[in-house]
């Protein structure tokens, strides 16, 4: 069976600052693939040339085992790649149905099915109250939920979330969390960057450690909290 996400020799230069170095790394289908690393370590570059935002300089991108290198963010989504935002990109002056409309308006959007889906898919998220409000009208965290859930909409079958815990209450993170496994259990390849390592460590099948734009180690929970390289990046001597 091909990998959900391959990634060979990434480049991504700005200028003179080289934030991906030849980036290698691979999951699997149905896997939590963990991307950790200190800030400005390539993690959001990563996510962004896979999903076609950044043109890669160098180097392939596969999903499924199509190349999908320099293909369009449009195009990319609708080989079955959702992601979430760092900073949560909601369409503000929309209402969260409408919000989680936006990746499959190419579809009949009157369709009863679709307004069902939406409307199941806020449910899941804890939304469904506030279907009809704007989006600019929720909190922090709900963005985020809210994101999530305009992500799942088209069904993707690769999710990458860019730090969908920074600045969320623990309760809220639980939840999250809970909602991140069922995406694996649901058979979705999940990426996901975070700074908390609790999480990480908790949600990921394997955690890919990035520094200065190069994976220095991949592999276990267990191997990348023992690995020097990767203590040694996040503390120093
Ligand atoms: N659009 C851009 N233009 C110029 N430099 C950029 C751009 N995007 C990222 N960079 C640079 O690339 C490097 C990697 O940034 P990136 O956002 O990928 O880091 P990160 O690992 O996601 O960090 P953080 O944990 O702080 O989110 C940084 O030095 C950053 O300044
Ligand atoms: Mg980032």
């Amino acid at each position: 069976m091909s990998a959900a996400i391959e990634v060979h020799g990434l480049r991504k230069r700005f200028g003179g600052l080289t934030a991906l170095d030849g980036v290698e790394l691979e999951a699997h289908p149905a896997e939590v693939l963990g991307i950790i690393g200190v800030n400005g370590a390539g993690k959001t570059t990563l996510m962004n040339c896979i999903c076609g935002i950044y043109r890669a300089d160098e180097g392939r991108v596969m999903i499924g085992g199509r190349d999908v290198t320099h293909r369009t963010p449009h195009e990319i989504a609708h080989h079955g790649v959702g992601r979430t935002f760092q900073i949560p990109r909601v369409f503000r002056k929309m209402s969260l149905i409408d919000n989680l409309l936006v990746p499959v308006l190419d579809r009949d959007e009157a369709d009863p099915a679709l307004i069902e889906r939406a409307e199941n898919t806020l449910e899941h998220m804890n939304l469904i109250e506030l279907r009809h409000n704007f989006a600019e009208e929720l909190s922090g965290g709900q963005q985020k939920l809210l994101e999530m859930a305009r992500m799942l909409m088209p069904d993707p079958t690769v999710v990458m979330l860019d730090e969908p815990f920074a600045g969320v209450h623990p309760t809220l993170c639980k939840f999250m969390i809970e909602r991140i496994e069922a995406m694996a259990a649901g058979g979705k390849t999940v990426l996901l960057i975070s700074h908390d390592l609790t999480s990480i460590y908790r949600l990921s099948h394997r955690v890919a450690a990035l520094n200065e734009g190069r994976v220095i180690a991949m592999g276990s929970v267990d191997e990348i909290r023992s690995n020097p390289a990767v203590v040694e990046a996040y503390l120093g001597n």
